[in-house]
């Protein structure tokens, strides 16, 4: 399919635009008014990031975008597979479309995205979800145009979710949120196979995208007054690992880092296995990198860690976080667990309470356990209760919220710079905020700071952010 490696091919890409512009002139044809799309998103931020990759798609081909259901021409929905709460919440979202098509039988239905490239769900699409026009997994996204024009002349339902090892199609039409703040997807995919998790099976293997390609984006998005760029990948430590370069994800930190401009540098996510001490100091000697490490953990026990496949122990990632914290003393941790993995007791749990303990992240994301069909994890035995592991899924919050409210009162009374990244709708607060090290602040101040940077009074605290004052503007 593509020229080199898991790249897309430049005539495959042209084909898609060439699709894009009889997409165009076809609908210029059927009515004087210009098509309506609906795109709704679930899951991480690569899908957000895909999604607007799906919105520069649908404008090339004329579409402009809308926020109820009822009036859209198109209904473009980007799925997530990674807990089963997500996929419930698409499910019922989709059922409820079989109202809105029958008001408007020619509206066009499409579901993309990860769940879309589990074979028992795309079975359930086609057998029980009969109003869906168009499917398709991540692999095929850039192939999006074709297939509305091959809905659109030809009808019947299409379903584009043949297994693949993924790909990286450069160049498509993005349509982004207003800055300050930007996506960059810097790899696809995840080589990891976590036992418990579905995202390798779905989005296939690690391909990086090549350090120029990126380096040009990020130029182009500081030039148009982008000031907060997110690098994303499913663990971006791994970067440049499967290209033919002498290029990590240090090094491609320190290129960025060169550009000019006043912009901040984020990355998502880490993964402890790969992390090391060279990227620590990558960020303390990078001044455009923020202070904030976000190093999933998951769980505290090394039994139920390499059941989890995850390639570290306890002590391992403890050593990390000292190593981090001597390299950044300021840096802002922030971490993801599950609880209930299958065969986790309660008191292999303490040790994941105990890693909570000694290492006081500033926030956590935390889940219970869902199996994902497919996965190692989903056939062992999983005998603890729902309520047990609800019990210590409670005392998990309960122990990090002590800790989230501690470290945020630290904060009153000290000025820190902010960006201040939009509007937040309160009236005593009505801009949000970002520190260095990614804290949320609920500030008060003018509305046109909005995308500049400020030095913040922090004057309050909760559990979960800080508010402040603007003292004084840049
Ligand atoms: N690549 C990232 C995580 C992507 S998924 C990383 O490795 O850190 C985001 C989080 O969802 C994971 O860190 C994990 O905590 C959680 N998760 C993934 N699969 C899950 C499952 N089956 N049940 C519950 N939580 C899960
Ligand atoms: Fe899933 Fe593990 Fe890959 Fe993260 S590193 S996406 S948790 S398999
Ligand atoms: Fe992201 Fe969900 Fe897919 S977390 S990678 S959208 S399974």
């Amino acid at each position: 399919m593509g020229s080199c490696g898991n790249q897309i091919a430049e005539e495959h890409l042209q084909q898609q635009k060439e699709y894009m512009e009889q997409i165009r002139a076809l609908m210029a044809q059927r009515s004087e008014h210009p098509p309506a799309a609906f795109v709704d998103t679930y899951g991480c931020q690569q899908n957000e990031a895909d999604s607007e990759r799906i919105r520069g798609m649908l404008q090339q081909m004329g579409y402009h975008f809308i926020t109820e259901e009822e009036k859209a021409d198109l209904i473009v929905i980007n799925t997530c597979a990674v807990r089963a709460h997500a996929e419930q919440r698409v499910l019922g979202n989709v059922g409820a479309l079989t109202h809105t098509k029958r008001k408007n039988p020619n509206q066009i239905i499409c579901l993309c995205g990860c769940m879309m490239q589990e074979a028992h769900m795309e079975e359930k699409i086609r057998k029980s979800f009969r109003h869906v026009d168009i499917v398709f997994g991540p692999h095929a996204l850039w192939r999006f145009p074709e297939l509305l024009h091959r809905k659109l002349t030809k009808g019947g339902r299409l379903f584009e979710t043949a297994p693949s090892d993924g790909v990286i199609a450069e160049g498509l039409p993005v349509v982004r949120r207003d800055p300050p703040k930007a996506w960059v997807i810097i790899m696809q995919g995840c080589n990891n196979f976590c036992s418990y998790c579905i995202v390798p099976y779905v989005r296939g293997r690690e391909h990086s995208r090549m350090p120029d390609q990126i380096v040009a984006e990020v130029e182009a998005l500081v030039a148009q007054g982008y000031k907060d760029i997110m690098l994303l990948g499913q663990n971006v430590n791994s970067y440049g690992k499967d290209l033919a370069l002498s290029i990590d994800f240090s090094e491609l930190l320190r290129r960025l880092n060169r550009i000019e401009g006043d912009f901040i540098l984020r990355f998502m996510t880490s993964h402890p296995k790969d992390a090391s001490p060279r990227l620590f100091q990558t960020m303390a000697e990078c001044e455009k990198i923020e202070c904030h490490l976000h190093l999933p953990f998951q769980a505290g026990n090394n039994r139920v860690l390499k059941d989890m496949n995850r390639g570290y122990t306890k002590e391992a990632y403890l050593e990390l976080i000292r190593q981090a914290r001597q390299w950044v003393p300021d840096v802002v941790l922030t971490s993801d667990i599950i609880v209930g993995f299958p065969g986790e007791t309660t008191e292999e749990f303490e040790d994941t309470l105990d890693v909570l303990r000694r290492v006081e992240f500033d926030a956590l994301f935390t889940f219970i356990y869902s199996p994902r069909e497919g996965t190692p994890a989903a056939r062992k035995k999983d005998p603890m209760p729902k309520e047990e592991k609800q019990k210590n899924f409670q005392r998990l919050l309960d122990v990090q919220n002590e800790i989230s409210a501690r470290k945020h009162k630290a904060y009153i009374g000290k000025t820190v710079r902010v960006l201040v990244d939009g509007e937040s709708g309160e009236e005593a607060y009505p801009l949000s905020a970002r520190t260095k090290g990614g804290r949320l602040v609920h500030l008060a101040g003018d509305r046109d700071l909005v995308g500049t940077f400020a030095e913040a009074k922090i004057t309050n605290a909760s559990t979960w952010a800080l508010f402040g004052t603007v003292e004084k503007r840049e």
